[in-house]
């Protein structure tokens, strides 16, 4: 096939949503009102929202079509026969349980699995899958061996074995209900699995009886690191890789926000027919009737078309090589960011950039305020504002302290990200100005969403 070095949008803008140009005085009203926390910001009042990369990429012309097309029965509408389809071609588990979004399948599936003094083990959970599982009195453990921010590695989300070995032995089997595998893993940069390491915890699972579950987000995005990065998989389809992922799994989670190219909507599937019942007992008290979870017919439709247009090798190359080109930007003039780039997101390593600033006082939270102020620009602190506060009511620095430039999907032109690139740069270059935050007002989980800031002058 011919390569061009320019790799292009593949697909014409179909609709456009208007951008206002806000000034500098402007956003520093904004930030003030918002508490100087990013979630409180009208949306209106940002120029490029990288806040997150879940529910925010623009449809196709078919998923629209496949809006129209949508059948609202009650139950067994034709649109849930096709969503149920579309997945069950990538992830062939038996059952099928659609969820509003990816945290109703894991309050749904932990709420029936663990419970006070289990152990859930994670490559890197994620907030909303952590909060799930310490909901219900369990523990949740990160297995991910400690790398460097700049440390190259082709699979870097990779769960370490050894350690998930050691955990077994000393809380026992049955402390264990499920391992999970979160692919590509969010908390960390975006990094992918390999299929190898997925093999050698499924063969670890299997020898003590423990089922494995996917956090399977971004499954597409990671099935293209495996095709191109992964001895054996250059000439594979990804959705074949996709279904070598899900044979080694008993289960899975998803939003379908991320890589099911969708607005809302998400899904719980497995194999277990027993285990599936009583989630679906569950599901009918807090979702819906089993053909529709939460979402209404024209969702189920969008979810669907979305499955197919996902795994389009075209795509996937865009996606990731246009996430990769503001990384590698952002690297070559000199600003800390995990390496090597992930699959949906660009994390600017805060704690680095801003030695001046100590864990405690957030130097992400100062990172991401200053990249609001100065363009617009609103991103994510993934750090000690997300991670740091203990179920016991103390505080500790996160493991790291970054900040996300989450890329929406299809959404955003070259352009855009040469502005993004821009912005960073010029803050960065007077980066020992930032001064660090304290919180005024916090909730006691999930403390990111709605905390007040002050800054520490
Ligand atoms: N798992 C992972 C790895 C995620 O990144 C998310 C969401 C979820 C589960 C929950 O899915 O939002 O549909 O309930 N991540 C978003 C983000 C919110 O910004 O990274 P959800």
């Amino acid at each position: 096939m011919e390569r061009w070095r320019t790799i292009i949008e593949p697909f014409r803008i179909h609709s456009v949503e208007p951008i206002r140009i806000s000034t500098r005085e402007e956003r520093a009203r904004c930030l003030a009102e918002a508490g100087h926390n990013l979630f409180e910001l009208h949306a209106d009042d940002v120029i490029i929202d990288l806040l997150t990369d879940s529910g925010t990429g623009a449809m196709s012309r078919d998923q629209w079509a496949g809006i129209q097309r949508g059948d609202e029965s009650y139950a067994g509408s034709p649109s849930w026969f096709r969503f149920r389809d579309s997945v069950q071609e990538l992830f062939p588990f038996k059952h099928i349980i659609p969820t509003h979004q990816g945290r109703a399948a894991e309050r749904i599936i932990f709420s029936v699995l663990a419970g006070p003094g289990d152990v859930v083990p994670n490559n890197a959970h994620f907030d909303t899958t952590r909060a799930n599982v310490e909901a219900t009195g369990g523990q949740a453990i990160d297995l991910m061996p400690a790398h460097g921010t700049h440390e190259i590695l082709p699979f870097k989300g990779d769960m370490d074995v050894a350690a998930l070995e050691r955990l077994i032995a000393r809380h026992g089997r049955e402390a264990i209900p499920v391992v999970f595998m979160t692919m590509t893993n969010n908390s960390m940069g975006g990094q992918p699995v390999s299929m190898a390491n997925l093999r050698a915890v499924h063969e670890v699972c299997r020898r003590h009886g423990i089922p494995l579950f996917l956090d399977a987000c971004r499954f597409a995005e990671n099935a293209w690191f495996i095709h191109e990065r992964e001895a054996g998989y250059r000439d594979r389809k990804i959705s074949d890789i996709v279904r070598e992922m899900a044979a080694l799994a008993d289960g899975m989670t998803m939003s379908a926000k991320k890589d099911g190219l969708a607005n809302i909507g998400g899904w719980l599937a497995l194999d277990d027919d027993d285990t599936a019942q009583r989630c679906r007992d569950v599901l009918i008290l807090t979702e819906g009737f089993p053909t529709y979870g939460g979402l209404a017919g024209r969702d189920l439709e969008a979810i669907a078309r979305g499955l197919e247009e996902v795994v389009d090798e075209d795509y996937l190359r865009y996606r990731i090589t246009s996430t990769a080109y503001l990384g590698e930007a952002l690297a070559a003039s000199g600003v800390p960011v995990v390496e090597p780039i992930g699959g949906h997101a660009v994390y600017i390593d805060a704690r680095e950039l801003l030695p001046h600033i100590r864990p405690l006082e957030y130097p992400g939270q100062a990172l991401a305020c200053e990249l609001y102020l100065a363009g617009g620009i609103r991103s994510c602190e993934i750090g000690t504002v997300m991670f740091g506060l203990q179920p016991d009511g103390t505080e500790e620095p996160a493991a790291m302290d970054l900040v996300r430039l989450a890329i929406p999907r299809r959404t955003y032109t070259q352009s855009h990200i040469d502005y993004v690139i821009e912005v960073v740069h010029s803050v960065a270059e007077r980066a020992s100005e930032l001064r660090g935050f304290r919180i005024t007002d916090a909730p006691a989980r999930l403390r990111h969403f709605t905390a007040r800031f002050a800054p520490i002058s």
